[in-house]
């Protein structure tokens, strides 16, 4: 049945996606505000934060914020910070620097990054930013050590902006005696928390607008039971949503109830 249930509702494509492109994600009054913390902070060579809960869109709005800082101007090092150890981190900022072989220890590496930025930034007179998404996964200690890799003093003024998205741990760490020179260039932060109701009816429509469905498909109670089984996350509205359709489809009904999604909850974690 799941493979049907596109065609029993028109759909021209796997609804609800995780990897939609940028010209796709719905321009939220959040999505605007991130970017507004992000573009302030990259302007002033600052720190900014962005937390938020799994699912929440803290990694699409990163991705959308990146399109705003045109190649020709900015060099965006958009790394993610899976094991948390600095030398990982470092060979991702290398592999973003097109370095390959900039040799195993955290000595060589930590000067190679800042040859190449003070090239790019001095010689090349591109700006730059460091994006770390998943930065709550970051050892404590990385945090004393991204603020000496990130700091060239030219005018009183560092070269590397940072944005740290994470949840709402990255807070916390940050909060460390160690970590306080880097959270002492923050001058902004978000909290992205759960959407209201009207913005995921906006939400769930966006999504079947871009799978080539124009009308809605899911009535009002329909839209509550998304809204309060996701508690506003983005990420797990779209199992429910998808989930919910493929129920509807198997009932062979054409509009998707608050039954279809409690359906689809029993199958999610
Ligand atoms: N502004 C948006 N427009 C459309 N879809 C979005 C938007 N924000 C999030 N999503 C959807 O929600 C999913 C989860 O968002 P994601 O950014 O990965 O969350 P997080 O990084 O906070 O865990 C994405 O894969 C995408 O399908
Ligand atoms: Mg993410």
């Amino acid at each position: 049945m799941p493979e049907n249930y596109r065609h029993c509702f028109g759909l021209h494509k796997e609804p609800f996606a995780a990897d939609i492109p940028r010209q796709e994600i719905l321009v939220t009054r959040t999505l605007t505000a991130v970017c507004d913390r992000i573009h302030y902070a990259i302007s002033l060579g600052a720190l900014a934060l962005i937390t938020g809960e799994i699912g929440s869109g803290k990694s699409t709005a990163l991705r959308y914020v990146i399109g705003d800082f045109h190649p020709s101007e900015y060099r965006v090092l958009s790394v993610t910070a899976t094991s948390g150890s600095i030398l990982e981190l470092y060979r991702q900022i290398l592999a973003e620097l097109g370095v390959e072989n900039a040799g195993a220890s955290r000595a060589k590496m930590t000067r190679r990054i800042k040859q190449e930025v003070l090239d790019l930034t001095l010689g090349k007179k591109m700006k730059l930013a460091l994006m770390i998404d998943e930065a709550s996964l970051l050892r404590l200690e990385v945090f004393a050590e991204l603020h000496t890799l990130t700091q060239f003093e030219q005018d009183s003024k560092p070269f590397l902006p940072i944005i740290l998205a994470g949840q709402a741990n990255l807070i916390d760490n940050l909060s460390y005696r160690n970590s306080q020179p880097l959270a002492s260039r923050v001058v902004a932060r978000c909290h992205l928390s759960g959407i209201d109701q009207n913005t995921m009816q906006e939400y769930l429509l966006h999504h079947l607008k871009i799978a080539g469905v124009k009308q809605m498909l899911f009535d009002d109670a329909a839209v509550t039971a998304i809204h309060q089984g996701s508690g506003g996350l983005f990420r797990k509205a779209n199992h429910l949503a998808r989930g919910a359709l493929v129920a509807a489809a198997k009932a062979q009904e054409s509009v998707v109830s608050a039954e279809h999604v409690r359906r689809a909850a029993t199958e999610l974690f």
